[in-house]
């Protein structure tokens, strides 16, 4: 199954016969349906002929710049818009899309990101454009401005862009001198909507089904150009016409957006694939990493919190920091961290913060405590950029993975992962330490190795599912490493089944715990591969009781002996690399058994998605 990109940051753009004031409204329409990509900014750019375009944007979501501007009210022939989450520069008036060229003929907006724009950055100056942003989308409209002015055609223009520009994107174009509108495809979801007075394009399908129901799903490097009544699609990389089939559409728009997959769960579990890549791709490009290196090497001493699934993921990154880097951290629960340390952190110590949506009350608890005493440099390390804690900490390193929906994360936690183990990388490597174990090329291997995953996971889950599922409670044991992947699948099994599997060091299981073992009480033991042994004998203990034994882990003749039940994940034969994955076939057991017992996983009962409540 090919996926695209997670989403991040929504277009669209849109040709109608002749001016209409309806023209606002749909596209408002529009940008409700898109609205789950992004509520950084917003911004909305018409025309009509060949007048000035109209471009009105701000931070804010969908609503309030609706409020704000009246989009709903703008009239003209043709228009596009942009919603953001913010990956590069921070959420505000001058960074959101869309943007102009210079000279106001032109104005383009993107989702996606341009991987070298640092590059392109540079060249262009050199070439006399001046920057007003911090936003790749104002270099990708510069660079297909300069192409176009050159005197070449739409399609040469872009055989330009797309030879300069990489990275996984989208963008959608206009220009006051011309009523074409072109949208072009390299690696972000791009759809071209086909109705009798008008035509459309769009990142998803729910925002065109909206208007119409035919439909082309266009393919990466594929240009587009339109207006009303005509459409012409050109293959980039082969230099030639096509044409492409149009569906007409009979899906329920309320669910298109999770297209293939039944809920948003799955389908984030699946983005784990493209997601370990991109934070891979921009990490290596744009150096966002450097400070927070900095930072950690700089310090004093290191205190690190989060809470829930942030928690583990900054649990597992205390073991990496710990052997890649020697560097030794406190981690706590961000609850916990005032009462355990308030009266010992002191000048030169940093406080990283961890956390998904950087709104969290009891992280924020920590920041709020940590200005008022200006006892210590606080850093976030966030998904969502233009969050509290992003905007306001000393400073932040972005995990970008992109809008997570489904109210438990599973996405998120890969990549705040990733994010640890990269940084412990490069912070030995600043030491001039050489360390073991792990190499960049390993690294690299995750996404094809987290999609290998996932698909050796699908069958096992389904036998082990009914099995689990007579069962109230159960163990997940972990040791090293493991650990926190143990918590992790725990918490995941109990936020969507309701059930209470409690996720625990494998070694401390003999010290009180065992007692609850008798006739099928299920254990599953998360291994290490140079954890054979010890996990061997930690299993015994269970199936000498009787109890059910699952090995979660890489294959091997002594757990096929044993276990009774097996997740396998790949054999990378990896610690590090295993450490990452064994998540995944955890994450999708809870999947499996939720939907078993009817619960919906993307809105598990009591649960939010942001606790900003203590
Ligand atoms: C678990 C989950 C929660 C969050 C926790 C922290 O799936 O989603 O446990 O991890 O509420 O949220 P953030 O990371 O946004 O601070």
């Amino acid at each position: 199954m090919v996926l695209e990109l997670p989403p991040m940051c929504g277009i669209f753009g849109i040709v109608l016969k002749k001016r209409s004031a309806k023209l606002g409204d749909m596209m408002v329409r529009a940008a409700e349906r898109l609205s789950y990509r992004g509520y950084d900014s917003v911004g909305m750019a018409v025309a009509n002929g060949d007048g000035a375009i109209d471009l009105r944007k701000d931070v804010g979501n969908i609503a309030q710049t609706n409020e704000q501007f009246g989009y709903d009210r703008m009239s003209g022939d043709r228009g596009i818009l942009q919603l953001r989450w913010a990956t590069f520069g921070v959420p505000n008036t001058v960074n959101a899309q869309p943007l102009f060229s210079p000279d106001e003929v032109m104005v383009g907006a993107h989702n996606g990101n341009i991987t070298n724009d640092p590059f392109i950055r540079e060249k262009l100056e050199r070439e006399g454009y001046k920057f007003l942003t911090e936003n790749d989308g104002e270099r990708l409209v510069c660079l297909t401005h300069k192409h176009l002015k050159n005197g070449k055609s739409p399609e040469e223009a872009y055989t330009a862009v797309i030879g300069e520009a990489e990275g996984d994107f989208a963008s959608v174009f206009m220009r006051r001198d011309s009523r074409e509108v072109y949208a072009v495809k390299m690696g972000s979801s791009l759809y071209l909507g086909l109705a009798d007075d008008f035509i459309c394009v769009s990142s998803d399908l729910p925002s065109i089904l909206e208007f119409t129901r035919k439909y082309v799903r266009l393919e990466n490097g594929d240009l587009v150009v339109f207006n009303d009544r005509d459409y012409r699609i050109f293959r980039l990389p082969e230099q030639e016409y096509i044409e492409r089939p149009v569906t007409v559409s009979d899906i329920d728009i309320e669910n298109a957006n999770k297209e293939p997959f039944a809920h948003f769960f799955m389908k984030e579990i699946h983005e784990q694939v493209e997601g370990t890549r991109s934070l891979l791709s921009l990490y290596g490009s744009t150096g966002v990493w450097k400070d927070f290196v900095e930072a950690l090497d700089k310090a004093n001493r290191v205190f690190i919190s989060g809470a829930g699934t942030s928690y583990h993921a900054l649990l597992l990154g205390t073991y990496y920091f710990n052997k890649i880097a020697r560097l030794p951290i406190f981690p706590t629960w961000a609850s916990q961290m005032l009462p355990l340390y308030s009266n010992t952190v002191g000048e030169g110590d940093l406080l990283v913060l961890v956390s998904q949506s950087g709104e969290t009350k009891d992280l924020m608890n920590v920041y709020d405590w940590a200005k008022e005493k200006r006892v210590a440099k606080t850093f976030s390390v966030v998904n969502n950029i233009g969050s509290t804690l992003a905007l306001h900490c000393d400073g932040m390193i972005p995990i970008y993975s992109y809008l997570e929906i489904s109210v438990p994360a599973t996405k998120t936690y890969t990549n705040q992962v990733m994010c640890f183990l990269y940084t412990a990388m490069k912070l030995a490597e600043r030491r001039g330490i050489a360390y073991k174990g792990i190499t960049w090329d390993d690294l690299h291997r995750v996404p094809e190795l987290v999609r290998e995953t996932i698909a050796a996971a699908e069958e096992p889950v389904k036998e082990l599912a009914p099995v689990l599922l007579k069962h109230p409670s159960m163990h997940i044991l972990g040791q090293d490493m493991t650990h926190p992947v143990a918590m992790e699948g725990a918490l995941k099994m109990k936020e969507v089944v309701y059930n209470h599997p409690e996720g625990m060091y494998s070694s401390e299981f003999k010290h009180g715990p065992l007692a609850v073992v008798d006739k099928d009480y299920p254990v599953l033991f998360v291994s290490l591969p140079e954890n054979e042994d010890l996990v061997l004998s930690h299993m015994n203990e269970v199936i000498c009781r009787e109890g059910i034994v699952v090995h979660v882990g890489q294959p091997s003749r002594g757990y096929d002996k044993i276990c009774h039940y097996k997740l396998p994940i790949p054999a990378v034969g990896n610690p590090y690399l295993n450490s990452i994955l064994s998540v995944i076939p955890l994450q999708m057991i809870a999947y499996e058994m939720a939907i078993a017992l009817g619960n919906n996983p993307d809105q598990p009962r009591n649960l939010s998605k942001t606790l900003t409540v203590d």
